[in-house]
């Protein structure tokens, strides 16, 4: 491997929220952080070296959106996703779920309807309902450690929602979703006046042997009601840059949105934020190919731990991403008592599975985007925990 993903970072006394808030969030220090979905490798030496470019600027002045952003974009979309997109659909926004909140505010007024498919990002949950809007639950179907929708329930929940916010691929349980899985979601949508939010932050980590599909891709249905938003943080490592874009192809909507983030200047994005997005989808191919190779790695290592050590708990094996969604049922605890032996026993700081909503009940997500010595140590002492 050209890229050393085995380095171990110190990243504390940074302020960073994985390894230095632990105290806020779980009350103790003495924990291995396995949560906050930000990965502990090195962030690309291409990434790091874009910002230091703009620092050697005699003049940190305003910058705008150069023609090097919209085209490392849209090339990188259409090699990777197949997705061919025009600049004016493009609009910078300044972070995932802060663009939820934009477009929500765009398109509903308070107190409508927005479906969430749960469980999912519990953010989806929070920005709705501060934002005054009701958000209307839909389970997903957990079966033996799958994920999937039941079109019939959807369909029923769907009624009087004015929007979705679909996270695809899916987090916490990784899951990618079908072409049509994706074309049924948006022919539903369509046929109720539902417009849709594709949350795709975690597209460009869609492990080897799986498509990822932009949802607005999928049909003429999808692209006329999709607000898709993007981002190359997750994937490079670099959401301290809070660098994120929304592409809207029907054009009433598209001119709405623009029109709403220019009124507050929400689509001005900084001078590292443009630069490290050009950065990265222009120069990181081979990293990423050699990411997703790593994380595969510690995913078919958790599984094989979990099988061999762990019996008693079993794992929802992700499509995408670096979060392991972990089936902790057969421990019969209650989900206080679950949390507690992570954290007091095992001393892992891991998101619990009702953070996700209640679907996510006997269920903690760990975060495998760690060096190989790293999730051993995890698995270890959660081992030790159990006996
Ligand atoms: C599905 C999903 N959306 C959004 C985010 C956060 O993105 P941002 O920090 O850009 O708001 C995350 C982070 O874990 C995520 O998993």
């Amino acid at each position: 491997m050209k890229y050393n993903f085995d380095e171990i970072i110190d990243r504390k006394k940074s302020d960073c929220i994985k390894w230095d808030a632990t105290q806020t969030f779980f009350g103790t220090e003495d924990v291995l952080p396995m949560w906050v979905a930000d990965m502990d490798f090195r962030t690309p030496r291409f990434i790091i070296k874009s910002i230091e470019n703009q620092l050697k600027r005699a003049v940190l002045g305003y910058t705008f959106a150069g023609e090097e952003w919209y085209s490392a974009i849209i090339q990188w979309l259409k090699h990777k996703h197949d997705w061919e997109i025009s600049k004016d659909s493009l609009t910078f926004v300044p972070g995932i779920v802060r663009g939820q909140a934009h477009v929500l505010q765009c398109f509903t007024e308070i107190n409508d309807k927005v479906l969430i498919m749960s469980p999912v990002y519990h953010p989806f949950f929070h920005v709705t309902t501060q934002l005054h809007r009701e958000v209307v639950s839909s389970s997903l179907c957990i079966e033996n450690n799958e994920i999937s929708i039941d079109f019939n329930q959807f369909e029923k929940d769907i009624k009087g929602c004015k929007m979705l916010i679909l996270c695809n691929p899916h987090n916490p349980g990784g899951r990618v979703w079908t072409e049509n899985e994706l074309k049924e979601i948006a022919h539903i949508c369509y046929k109720n006046n539902v417009l849709v939010i594709s949350d795709e932050i975690h597209a460009d980590l869609t492990l080897p042997n799986y498509k990822h599909h932009p949802f607005a891709s999928v049909s003429k249905e999808a692209s006329e009601i999709a607000i898709t938003l993007m981002a190359p943080s997750k994937t490079f490592n670099m959401p301290g840059i809070s660098s994120s874009y929304a592409i809207i192809k029907n054009e009433k909507l598209n001119e709405q949105f623009q029109t709403f983030m220019q009124a507050g200047e929400f689509n001005n994005g900084n001078m590292f934020a443009y630069a490290s997005t050009a950065a990265a989808y222009q120069q990181g191919e081979d990293w990423l190919k050699q990411l997703l190779q790593y994380i595969q790695k510690n995913i078919d290592f958790t599984e094989d731990f979990l099988e061999n050590e762990i019996p008693s708990i079993s794992m929802i094996r992700p499509q995408a991403s670096f979060l392991i969604f972990l089936n902790c049922k057969n421990l019969n605890l209650a989900q206080k008592d679950l949390e507690q032996l992570f954290l007091n026993k095992a001393h892992l700081a891991l998101n619990s599975g009702t953070m996700f909503g209640t679907e996510g009940e006997g269920f903690m997500r760990l975060n495998v985007g760690c060096p190989h010595a790293t999730l051993q140590k995890a698995l270890e002492q959660l081992k030790s925990a159990l006996r």
